[in-house]
């Protein structure tokens, strides 16, 4: 199970050390490591957009240090999610995702993740189309987004340049009719 809440300045330090992890950012259109101060830079843009576009932080619940014994659990931070460019005239918009916590992956928590907030575009900002770009040799994040209901609309030839070698990128889409209510 997960849950969604605002990104905020105390969690720039995980999410730096989150995008450092080439795992994770070689599966991202994150090309250059990424410093605290870059962080902080893209955090302040964050706040300057329309607040639906504004990430989210992925909670899941964890055992909890010295109450784990007793079966205490707390909410951990695990990874982001958000929509990245929305219109409102065409009620479309790019959806990201990433769990920077590879303990994490594999779990069913990115798929649940990302279906609350794409409930949320199109219940609550009535969005009519949610779509996402994915390298072609993430199996697993193409997996997830097919549980949720995306089909591939396109392949972007040779749009990617990583390891000394060019690979294709999809182009994935859901829209609002075909997700359940
Ligand atoms: C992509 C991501 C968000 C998916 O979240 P997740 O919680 O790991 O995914 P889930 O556990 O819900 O689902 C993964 C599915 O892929 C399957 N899978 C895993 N590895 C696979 C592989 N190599 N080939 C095919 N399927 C695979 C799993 O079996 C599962 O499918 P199932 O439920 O039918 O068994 C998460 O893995 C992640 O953040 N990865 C790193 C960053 C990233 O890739 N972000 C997406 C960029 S577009």
């Amino acid at each position: 199970m997960t849950r969604l809440r605002r990104l905020e300045r105390d969690d720039l330090t995980i999410a730096a050390a989150w995008t450092n992890d080439p795992d994770v950012r070689n599966s991202l259109l994150i090309v250059y490591p990424l410093s605290l101060e870059h962080e902080n830079e893209w955090f302040q843009a964050q706040l300057r957009r329309d607040p639906a576009c504004q990430p989210f932080v992925i909670e899941t619940e964890v055992p909890a240090g010295a109450d784990a014994a007793a079966g205490g659990k707390e909410w951990r931070p695990i990874g982001v999610l958000g929509f990245h460019e929305l219109s409102w005239r065409t009620r479309c918009a790019e959806f990201g995702i990433f769990i920077g916590e590879r303990t994490q992956w594999g779990r069913g928590l990115g798929t649940d993740a990302a279906r609350t907030l794409i409930r949320w575009g199109f219940l609550e900002l009535n969005l009519n189309r949610v779509w996402l770009r994915v390298f072609d040799d993430n199996a697993r994040a193409i997996r997830s987004y097919e549980k949720l209901g995306f089909v591939v609309e396109g392949r972007l030839r040779q749009d990617r340049y990583h390891d000394g070698r060019h690979s294709d990128t999809l182009v994935m889409g859901l829209l609002r009719g075909e997700f359940p209510d």
